[in-house]
């Protein structure tokens, strides 16, 4: 879709072709759809409304209800933040005391309406031309006040009372590795704005030892979803350290330089949620369950107080199995045994294939934690502690 086909898209006729196939989508195949809309409108608009209703539908998982309102771009959706994470960064700015933001690199303003909604003041600046005028239309669609500059984030003014936010993309566009020295704006530019009141977003495999002193690191998860690490800059004079953020539910969890403390198995095992492991603050976590790991570098707590407060999955251990593959078939056979999930953390299991091989015919479900504990594979049948995530 390029800028002309987008205007045309936003005037009443392509306004009225969007109602269209809306309302008609569903009830007729695309085929039979396209060539009737093609009567009466060029093939271009008719393609990009098409294409307009398809991503409405994709971004309603990251969007909600707006997105039957909003416009999208395949690669801009696919790189915009989701309605729930934007608004919890909102919030904290606000919380910070920003008034006004600037999102350097805004596309199509996926985090720029949430910042608008939650009343600061919105300057976007984005470098290509289609997906500034689609951050524009988003705001006006949604009736939200601010304003979309086409032009360089790296040579963009700053207002005084503007705080800088920037969530850089991929240059390969893959999303898939993250390489710092890939990004664009380039992460030399972020480092640089996150010295004064600046926010960024990187991706949440970001090492901890890249992180600039005096930035705080807070890796967002939502629905348990590990979605990013958002860096605060020192100028928020936020306590540098790494933090992790479970949305929806917006608990916290900070890093206390608790050190890894092992010991044997207890009543429960718990399964930090992945913002609590890639922030680096499981023996934070186990110290406030009162318990340990079962090994220092596997993400695995035991406990005798399983309650997690939603930060951690709990699991009950009803007890221990054989780790040999040859045993652990004839345990489960023994219990009647039927649909296994296996739970691995830091041995060399393929999960389906193990359960594929051990054949189970049983009747009764079951859930088998395989894990190393001091470089020895155990096994442990447990069941869910807490049904509440
Ligand atoms: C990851 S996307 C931003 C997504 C956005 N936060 C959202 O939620 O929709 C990064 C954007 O930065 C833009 N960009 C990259 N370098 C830029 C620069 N130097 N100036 C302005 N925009 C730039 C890209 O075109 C891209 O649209």
């Amino acid at each position: 879709m390029d800028q002309a086909v987008f205007a045309s898209l936003l005037a009443p006729a392509g306004q009225e072709l969007l109602a269209r196939v809306a309302e008609q989508s569903g009830t007729v195949d695309d085929l039979t759809l396209g060539t009737r809309l093609r009567r009466e409108h060029p093939s271009d608009l008719v393609a990009a409304a098409m294409t307009q209703h398809r991503l409405r539908e994709r971004a309603r998982a990251k969007f909600g209800p707006d997105a039957a309102r909003m416009y999208f771009t395949p690669d801009a959706l696919e790189q915009s933040t989701r309605a729930s994470v934007a608004r919890h960064r909102a919030r904290r700015l606000i919380t910070l005391g920003a008034t006004a933001v600037v999102d350097l690199g805004c596309g199509i303003g996926g985090d720029l309406v949430a910042l608008a909604r939650e009343g600061l003041r919105v300057r976007g600046v984005e470098t290509d031309p289609v997906r500034a005028a689609v951050a524009r239309a988003n705001l006006a669609a949604l009736d939200l006040d601010g304003q979309v500059e086409l032009g360089d984030a790296t040579r963009t003014e700053l207002a005084p009372d503007e705080v800088v936010f920037v969530d850089p993309a991929r240059r390969d566009g893959s999303g898939r590795v993250f390489r710092l020295d890939a990004l664009v704006p380039s992460w030399e530019f972020v480092t640089g704005c996150l010295r004064g009141r600046a926010v960024a977003k990187v991706m949440p495999g970001i090492a901890h030892d890249a992180v600039p002193e005096d930035v705080q690191a807070e890796w967002v998860s939502d629905d348990g979803d590990l979605v990013e690490a958002c860096l605060w800059g020192a100028g928020f004079a936020q306590r540098p350290g790494r933090r992790a953020t479970l949305l929806p539910a917006g608990l916290t969890l900070e890093a206390e330089d608790a050190r890894p403390v092992t010991g044997p198995v207890l009543t429960h095992l718990v399964e930090p949620d992945d913002a609590v492991i890639r922030a680096g603050l499981v023996a934070e976590l186990a110290a406030r369950l009162g318990g340990h790991l079962l090994d220092p570098h596997i993400a695995w707590i035991t406990t005798d107080h399983p309650d997690t407060g939603g930060l951690g999955r709990a699991f009950r251990v009803v007890t221990e199995l054989p780790f040999r593959e040859k045993q652990l078939r004839a345990a489960l056979r023994e219990r009647d045994v039927g649909a296994l999930t296996i739970k691995k953390r830091g041995v060399d299991v393929v999960p389906e294939r193990l359960v594929a091989r051990l054949r189970l015919t049983g009747s009764t479900p079951a859930t088998v934690v395989v894990t190393r504990v001091d470089g020895r594979g155990r096994a442990f049948l447990v069941d869910r502690a807490d049904e509440s995530r």
